[in-house]
């Protein structure tokens, strides 16, 4: 298939633009490189240097899909400027629909995010789970995912929204380089590698078995295998999968590994809790598992650490 992939030059986008180009699709990749980088598109896709709000002058009907990633993406940020969020992510993916109607282009996947839940009141999450979103990051994406149902249903696009949980580990060489960086893992791999001090502890006291927050981490390349066999099983009306391993590691238990698979200590202070931050998220997976066959190859915590670490160097 012909594919326009938003944001190829993000940490997620490059290494799914990287598993589309092996499955034998063509790729052009569409991005600003607000976030991104010129040098992660890999080699085999067309770059064009361009907003989402550009998006209809590079799509025409040769194309058979889309995969939709471009979206700032921090939380923190999102709650002080929600602004940026409803206008990039929100009016951003309105006009990439738009474009999509005007070229004929039907096939979309979507990279959405557990954020969309907020609090569960159940974990393992499924996604028939109430979207209550605690950020006004979860919030664009979850009006982002409604808005692709009502234009499924009304003008006949064939589209998945891929809900993530805990992106990791690398590919290729393709890894997490965030100016601001706020994920756990690669802050843990900058601590073990001496670029910062220590790493701060968002909070102890949350009713789980150590007290810090757990979270599903699946590995990015398992992610992008997902979104292969999405794009491919495209049909009629809007369908929404949870991605994740289904299993939960806590924060603790994730700075024991980073400690253990690089031979440094990871050096943490407590700090208080960061607001919005639910304390479990562990994915119901069974819906991607059972309609695209899809079971992650890299479920070990360990293999995510030890790729992430691997890229980082
Ligand atoms: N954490 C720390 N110290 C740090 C960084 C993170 O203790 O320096 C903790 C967080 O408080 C959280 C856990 O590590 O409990 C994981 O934090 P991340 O920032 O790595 O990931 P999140 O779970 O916050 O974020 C993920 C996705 C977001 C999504 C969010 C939904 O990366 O895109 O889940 O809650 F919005």
């Amino acid at each position: 298939m012909r594919l326009l992939v938003s944001g190829g030059a993000g940490y997620i986008g490059s290494v799914v633009t990287g598993h589309l180009l092996e499955a034998g699709h063509r790729v052009t990749v569409l991005d600003d490189l607000s976030t991104g980088h010129r040098d992660a598109v890999p080699s085999g896709a067309e770059f064009v240097q361009a907003g989402i709000d550009q998006a209809g002058d590079v799509l025409s009907a040769d194309f058979d899909g889309v995969l939709h990633f471009a979206a700032k993406s921090l939380v923190g940020e999102s709650v002080t400027n929600p602004a940026l969020y409803w206008q990039n992510n929100v009016e951003g993916s309105r006009a990439l629909l738009e474009a999509m109607r005007a070229a004929d282009v039907r096939r979309l996947v979507f990279s959405s995010t557990a954020a969309t839940y907020g609090e569960p009141d159940e974990v393992p999450i499924t996604e028939d789970a109430p979207t209550r979103p605690t950020s006004p990051y979860g919030s664009s994406k979850l009006a982002v995912d409604l808005m692709i149902g009502d234009y499924a249903a009304a003008y006949g696009l064939q589209a998945a929204s891929l809900r993530y949980f805990n992106v990791a580990g690398a590919w290729n060489g393709l890894t997490e380089r965030h100016t601001t960086e706020t994920h756990l893992i690669p802050i843990a791999l900058q601590v073990a590698a001496g670029r910062r001090d220590r790493l701060t502890l968002y909070g102890e006291d949350y009713p789980t078995p150590d007290g810090t927050c757990v979270r599903d981490y699946i590995h990015v390349a398992d992610l992008a295998e997902a979104h292969v066999l999405a794009i491919a099983a495209a049909r009629d009306g809007h369908v929404v999968y949870n991605l994740g391993n289904g299993s939960g590691f806590s924060v603790r238990q994730v700075i024991d590994c980073v400690a253990e698979v690089t031979g440094h200590e990871v050096p943490v202070v407590s700090g208080p809790r960061r607001p919005g931050d639910p304390a479990t998220l562990v994915a119901a997976g069974d819906r991607i598992r059972s309609e695209l066959g899809w079971a992650p190859r890299r479920p070990e915590l360990r293999t995510m650490v030890a790729d992430a670490w691997a890229g980082s160097r």
